[in-house]
């Protein structure tokens, strides 16, 4: 029979951080993972060059029911310590937009990097191999009992990093929120989130041309407040739209769909900084040009011409004046604030996200009100921890996710004692 410190189960971000930085504090530590391959996230986040954290990570770039439950972890570990572990480990990275930091060859040496962590810790690490079924132990030294592939193991802590639902076809499991439940925890609902969002195929067919069109954007939406405590406020987003088969995407709606419940509707300036109809009430004046001429030069350079003339047609199914050859001096000025106001505040309710499939993180997961924020643990169970996305705590797009894992497993990791 086999016996640890610790028994960390998920190698993935936040399971491989945790075992090294804890092997290395002196503990005999096991990982197990129940996939033949490890990290694949990590090997295809990023591109494949892994965004492995934010410069400017705070709180506030997090969701989660408790927004302030990261903020311990994230001070005792911050993105400017995991900068100087990929330093220390001779690999290259740039910044690319917003703080958010990428290898500049590949994922993978992000991946050895960790694996280097492990082996300087002497983790034990077995992979592939499931685990059954997970007991409390009434010993000194073990705490818990887990059946395994490889047999009976014992440990005096337990730390699940087991993540959360998205791509399932890579490994993604219930796994930790079966077991946080088996142990009394609650789980905050969970949904697919930075995810791309679609919309009812009868409204889409007028878009759907547009697949491929990217435009940069301001993205609104009024979530419910966090926990349903507190008043409702809006959260926005200044980053690019992608136009799909099925909806939208771009990095505009996938922070914007984390915030984003069923029901709630989408606000979208297409022109962010400028106020379409002044503008367009302004060009008219005195002047011979048809509106489609008035209209492209109101709009930002930025915005695509096949988007332009598509708004155009469209809106004209209401306002049959606004035809792309009128006269711009001859339209009436409410034609010209509706079709300003319709670009600057485009208004639409998504039916559906496109699910854990498509989702790089699971929004929800075990309930922070029963953890430590400082160490992760649990209230109920002694020597049981959860880390990284199997947490209710989800980063925006950019890097934070990862900064998530290393934090929450270095708090986890300084904490943990021998038998
Ligand atoms: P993670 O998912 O990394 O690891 C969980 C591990 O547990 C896996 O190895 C899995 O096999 C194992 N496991 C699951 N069930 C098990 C079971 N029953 N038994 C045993 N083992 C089990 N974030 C970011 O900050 N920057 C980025 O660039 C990206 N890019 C990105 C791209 C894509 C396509 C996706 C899907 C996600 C991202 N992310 C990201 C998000 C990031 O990958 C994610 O938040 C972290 O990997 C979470 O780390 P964890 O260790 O919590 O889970």
């Amino acid at each position: 029979m086999n016996s640890f410190d610790v028994v960390v189960i998920g190698a993935g971000a936040a399971g491989l951080f945790a075992a090294g930085a804890a092997g290395q504090r002196g503990l005999r530590v096991l990982l197990i993972d129940h996939a033949a391959k490890v990290a694949e996230k990590i090997r295809i986040s990023g591109g494949g060059r892994s965004n492995f954290t934010n410069r400017d990570a705070t709180p506030a770039n997090y969701l989660g029911d408790n927004p302030h439950f990261c903020r311990s972890a994230l001070s005792q570990y911050t993105s400017a310590d995991f900068i100087k572990l990929v330093q220390s480990h001779g690999i290259a990275f740039h910044e690319k937009h917003k703080g958010q930091l990428f290898c500049d060859h590949s994922s993978q040496q992000l991946i050895d990097l960790l694996l280097a962590e492990c082996a300087k810790g002497g983790v034990e690490r077995w992979q592939p191999c499931g685990v059954q079924a997970v007991r409390r132990h009434e010993g000194d030294e073990a705490r818990f009992e887990l059946d395994t592939d490889r047999g009976l193991v014992r440990c005096h802590n337990l730390v699940v990093a087991t993540g959360g639902l998205s791509i399932p076809k890579i490994g993604a499991t219930d796994f930790g929120h079966r077991l946080a439940t088996q142990f009394g925890h609650r789980i905050t609902p969970l949904r697919p989130a930075l995810v791309p969002l679609t919309f009812d195929a009868t409204l889409w067919t007028r878009w759907s041309a547009l697949s491929g069109v990217a435009v940069p954007v301001t993205v609104s939406v009024t979530p419910p407040p966090p926990g349903g405590k507190g008043k409702a406020r809006p959260v926005s987003f200044d980053e690019d739209l992608l136009f799909t088969h099925r909806g939208l995407s771009g990095p505009a709606i996938l922070q914007i769909s984390s915030y984003w419940a069923p029901g709630l509707p989408l606000s979208i300036d297409l022109a962010p900084g400028t106020a379409l109809a002044s503008a367009l009430k302004q060009a008219k004046q005195g002047s011979k040009r048809q509106l489609s001429t008035v209209w492209r030069e109101a709009l930002p350079e930025s915005l695509p011409q096949r988007l332009a003339l598509a708004w155009l047609a469209d809106i004209r199914h209401e306002h049959p004046a606004l035809r792309d050859e009128a006269p711009a001096a001859e339209l009436k000025d409410k034609d010209l604030d509706a079709l300003g106001q319709s670009a600057n505040a485009w208004t639409l309710t998504p039916s559906g996200t496109e699910g854990y499939a498509k989702a790089e993180v699971t929004a929800g997961g075990v309930d922070t009100r029963e953890l430590s924020s400082q160490t992760m643990e649990s209230r109920l169970c002694p020597g049981l921890y959860f880390i990284g996305e199997v947490v209710d705590v989800t980063g925006w797009l950019g890097g934070y996710n990862f900064q998530w894992a290393w934090s929450s497993g270095m708090a986890c990791a300084r904490a943990l004692q021998a038998a």
